[in-house]
């Protein structure tokens, strides 16, 4: 029965329909095909989320009235763009990068997409960075993107540092479909998803590789 099967995870759009689904809710202007397609000019992995995953964070950050946004994983810039051009005119985001070369990259696409006077890039390991935006706290909106060995301190980091009502979004949380390794990173993950779902009201939402959603209790 088809409700039973797309409970125990099978998937109903192909290829063609992610596409024509991409094209019609999710699709590029200039600014957003710059930096999609700059992992393939520039040489860096093309680890971006996927249009559908950018533009559903752009509304999770609407639907929040987000104005101080946290992104940990920078890349060249693609959910950056999304996030914060959902930002209200004095709205901020701060995103961390360790790859100088990647920060670069995506200064250019964040200018390039207009951006550039609502977004920080903040250069060096995120578990360094991250004291430094105290400052700036509360935040609205965590979304963390990197290093997946290190998701459960930056949850708790994000747990410290959010508004009540504000979310902690993590990408890649099934984690390659090694969420349930017996290894460091698996651990880390499911800490990550334990430590969320107690703090905040979550969810996994089941894109390709899981996205967590939590909004922080009060
Ligand atoms: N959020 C981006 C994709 C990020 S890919 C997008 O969807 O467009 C993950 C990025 O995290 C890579 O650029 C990688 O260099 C960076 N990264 C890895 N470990 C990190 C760390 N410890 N601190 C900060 N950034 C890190
Ligand atoms: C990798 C990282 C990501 O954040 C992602 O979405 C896909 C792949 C990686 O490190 O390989
Ligand atoms: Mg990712």
């Amino acid at each position: 029965m088809a409700d039973r099967d797309s409970r125990s995870g099978a998937r109903y759009a192909n290829e063609d329909i992610f596409r024509w689904a991409d094209e019609v809710h999710a699709s590029h202007d200039e600014g957003l095909a710059a930096a999609f397609d700059s992992p393939d000019q520039d040489d860096i992995p093309a680890i971006q989320v996927g249009a559908s995953e950018g533009k559903l964070l752009e509304l999770l950050v609407r639907m929040v009235g987000a104005r101080k946004i946290v992104e940990v994983g920078t890349l060249a810039g693609y959910s950056g763009i999304r996030m914060a051009r959902a930002l209200p005119e004095d709205g901020r985001l701060w995103t961390i990068e360790y790859e100088q070369k990647h920060a670069d990259i995506a200064r250019r696409n964040f200018a390039k997409a207009g951006v550039a006077e609502r977004v920080d890039v903040m250069v060096g390991p995120a578990l360094e960075v991250l004291p430094t935006l105290e400052q700036h706290a509360p935040f609205d909106l965590v979304f963390v993107d990197a290093d997946k060995g290190n998701y459960h301190h930056y949850g708790a980091w994000a747990l410290q540092h959010l508004r009540v009502g504000g979310l902690l979004i993590g990408d890649n949380a099934y984690l390659f479909g090694n969420l349930l390794a017996d290894s460091d990173r698996g651990r880390a993950m499911r800490q990550f998803h334990e430590d969320a779902s107690k703090a905040f009201h979550s969810v996994c939402v089941p894109t390709p590789d899981g996205m967590m959603v939590g909004i922080k209790k009060g």
